[in-house]
């Protein structure tokens, strides 16, 4: 019956994930998908998330369905938390927030909500992005095709070519934006880039799709929240889908929602009633513990505190280890640039190395980054990060 069902290639980020848990080498190094893990290499519980759910399953009942569109204090949260909570678009009733399965459930129905009121248009994807972003939005059945984003010679950003190309776009065309801490390259723009896009994107008639799956792993919370508020204060209509994997360490949970910025509030409604259609045909509504617990620290003031001080600390480790590794590596590779793990936000940095030498780096050394050289900054601690400089060295020495 199913003999032709082709066999599945797996997936560049989880795949290798799955091949570092079979590795059974004792000093092996995962710096391949995107989670934080603390100076111990685990996955941390945040006591803010932990003394959530306590109370959460304290006062837990019978278990209806959630509304398609979630459970409406996560969704009111998220709202705060995305825009601030006293922002007009929120007051005008002109965002239309559902809850979604992770940052990925939000593109989903973000992208089948496009597909169906959006047909012609194409989606425009940075040159790179996160390895899924083309699978969800040609999963919906878009044309994707990329813009310039990252710069090879310079570890930075290729912002004037970006700016030309948008300025060339048909109008009513999507551009998918990695709100902070851009995956994989780790190449953000400044908040001068941001608002020279905004004419741009104004004058032109594009629909910006911002991600946003790092908050607090940047610059801050509210910092890292800068071009949604940016946007939405400058009257534009676009997309945002956020996450709080990382941000609350609640992967597993899959939490996150998609949230829509409307012109107004008539059109909020209808978006958020098609947004419920699509929900509905796809898995029909969200489930219920992790949205909670994330309503609950986002909700209580004590919670919030803590929660505030512990992103802080997994972003201030994060750029301790980019320090850590920089200093090593120009130690001994003298003449060599290193200076882009200092520049690059958040979990990730674009280390420029081949697939050939990301190869090397696993089976020589037990060091897993992604083929595109893409290295998971978080996964480094004080234990591991001299025994990756000094793989990583003898790899780019030849
Ligand atoms: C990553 O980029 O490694 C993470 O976002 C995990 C994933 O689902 O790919």
């Amino acid at each position: 019956m199913f003999e032709h069902v082709d066999a599945y290639a797996g997936d560049p980020i989880l795949s290798l994930n799955e091949a570092f848990q079979k590795d059974p080498r004792a000093g092996k190094i995962n710096l391949s998908i995107g989670i934080y893990f603390d100076n111990d290499g685990r996955i941390p519980m945040l006591p803010s998330v932990r003394a959530a759910e306590l109370a959460v399953v304290e006062v837990a009942g019978p278990r209806p369905y959630l509304p398609m569109e979630g459970a409406a204090n996560f969704r009111s949260a998220v709202q705060a938390l995305l825009f601030g909570a006293d922002h007009p678009a929120i007051k005008a009733g002109r965002i239309a927030t559902i809850q979604g399965v992770g940052s990925s459930g939000g593109l989903k129905v973000g992208a089948d909500l496009l597909k169906r009121y959006f047909p012609d248009s194409k989606i425009y994807l940075s040159d790179p992005t996160w390895d899924n972003h083309r699978a969800v939005f040609e999963g919906s059945g878009h044309t994707c095709e990329t813009y310039p984003y990252y710069d090879p010679a310079t570890g930075g950003l290729r912002f004037d070519a970006m700016l030309a190309f948008f300025k060339a776009l048909p109008t009513r065309s999507i551009v998918v934006m990695h709100a902070c801490c851009h995956n994989p390259t780790g190449v953000d723009l400044t908040q001068d880039q941001w608002r020279a896009l905004v004419p741009v994107i104004r004058e032109r008639g594009l629909l910006p799709f911002l991600d946003l799956a790092y908050q607090g792993y940047g610059d801050g919370i509210d910092e890292d929240a800068f071009a949604p508020r940016l946007l939405a204060d400058e009257g534009l209509s676009f997309l945002i889908a956020n996450s709080f994997s990382k941000s609350m360490s609640l992967y597993g949970e899959r939490c996150g929602g998609l949230s829509v910025v409307c012109p107004d509030a008539d059109q909020a409604a209808r978006v958020l009633g098609q947004m419920k259609f699509m929900i509905r045909r796809n898995y029909s509504n969200p489930p219920m513990h992790g949205g909670q617990v994330v309503a609950k620290v986002l909700t209580t003031p004590v919670l919030r505190e803590m929660w505030e001080a512990e992103v802080a600390d997994m972003r201030e480790r994060i750029q301790s280890m980019r320090r850590q590794l920089h200093d090593v590596l120009a130690a001994k590779l003298p003449g060599r640039d290193f200076s882009y793990f200092l520049t690059q936000r958040g979990m990730f940095s674009y280390t420029g190395l081949t697939a050939e030498q990301a190869e090397r780096l696993k089976t020589e050394f037990g060091v897993y980054i992604l083929r595109s050289g893409r290295m998971c900054v978080a996964g480094l601690n004080t234990r591991n990060v001299e025994a990756t400089a000094e793989a990583m060295a003898a790899v780019l020495a030849g």
